[in-house]
């Protein structure tokens, strides 16, 4: 099986242009797609042409699957492990999430196991607008000032769902990634509430600077999405968010499929 990988930007990411997802991939291949995603965090696979069933099947070789906690009512009929993103409505209702991810975050920060990874698949595109920005967390902790970093370096930061309140974690500020063993930053504006033991307005003041570091152009690449594109993050040292500008304008469609792949405790 043969298959190219070609960086994407000097931040993080990469594309692996001549693969078909649709036919199996053997063990060797998988090892590479799997050092690639540990090394360039983002993978774009061009060109796919899945059913939901090979997505899920593709996706399951990276770990189980996490059902998103909006996955009840978002899910695509027949496919629970499938969550819909998407500005379509069916009978004046959205058929999916409408405006995923409009901050930027790591999905399902609020568990105690946060999401390994996630794949989010184009089917329809808007002809323009719907980009996703990807943030390398890797690169934001190395590049943290000393100061900033000796105040979050041992502290913990309570994570809580904006959709149900029930649904919340304290996890640490820095992460160490589990296969890389490489310290990332892992608080976010949409699902970090506020650093644990400390008084809300300083907290407030530190996490503000955090995000402004975090959020330097060159951590950042943002994908200009192609028909047939199959994203594939790593939420453990990535931050995502997606660059809706027309999300009322009824023209404005754009239509995906995401499975989450289940992740481990931060420690
Ligand atoms: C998400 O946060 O899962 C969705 C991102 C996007 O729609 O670009």
């Amino acid at each position: 099986m043969s298959f190219e990988i070609r960086p994407l930007s000097d931040a993080l990411g990469a594309e692996v242009i001549g693969i078909d997802l649709t036919q199996p991939i053997d063990d060797a291949a998988f090892t590479v797609l799997h050092k690639a995603h540990l090394n360039y965090q983002v993978l774009v696979f061009r060109e796919q042409q899945l059913t939901p069933q090979q997505q899920i099947d593709f996706s399951v070789r990276f770990g189980p699957l996490d059902k998103h906690p909006s996955q009840g009512k978002a899910h695509l009929e027949g496919y629970p492990d499938i969550l819909v993103v998407s500005t379509k409505t069916e009978n004046g209702k959205d058929v999916g999430i409408r405006n995923a991810g409009p901050a930027w975050h790591s999905d399902l920060a609020y568990m105690e196991q946060p999401a390994l990874g996630s794949m989010l698949y184009a089917l329809e595109l808007p002809d323009s607008g719907g980009n996703t920005g990807f943030a390398n967390m890797y690169a934001a902790c190395e590049a943290l000032p000393k100061d900033l970093r000796e105040a979050v370096e041992k502290r913990r930061a309570l994570f809580c769902s904006t959709r149900n309140k029930e649904l919340k974690a304290l996890h640490p500020i820095l992460r160490t990634h589990p296969e890389t063993g490489r310290k990332s930053i892992f608080v976010n504006p949409q699902l970090t509430h506020r650093i644990n033991d400390m008084a809300d307005d300083e907290s407030d003041a530190l996490l503000a600077e955090i995000y402004d570091h975090c959020r330097k152009p060159n951590f950042i690449y943002w994908h200009r999405w192609q028909p047939g594109d199959l994203t594939f993050w790593d939420n453990r040292c990535v931050l995502h968010i997606a660059d809706h500008k027309r999300l009322d304008d009824p023209n404005y469609i754009r239509h995906m499929h995401r499975t989450t792949i289940a992740g481990d405790t931060p420690f």
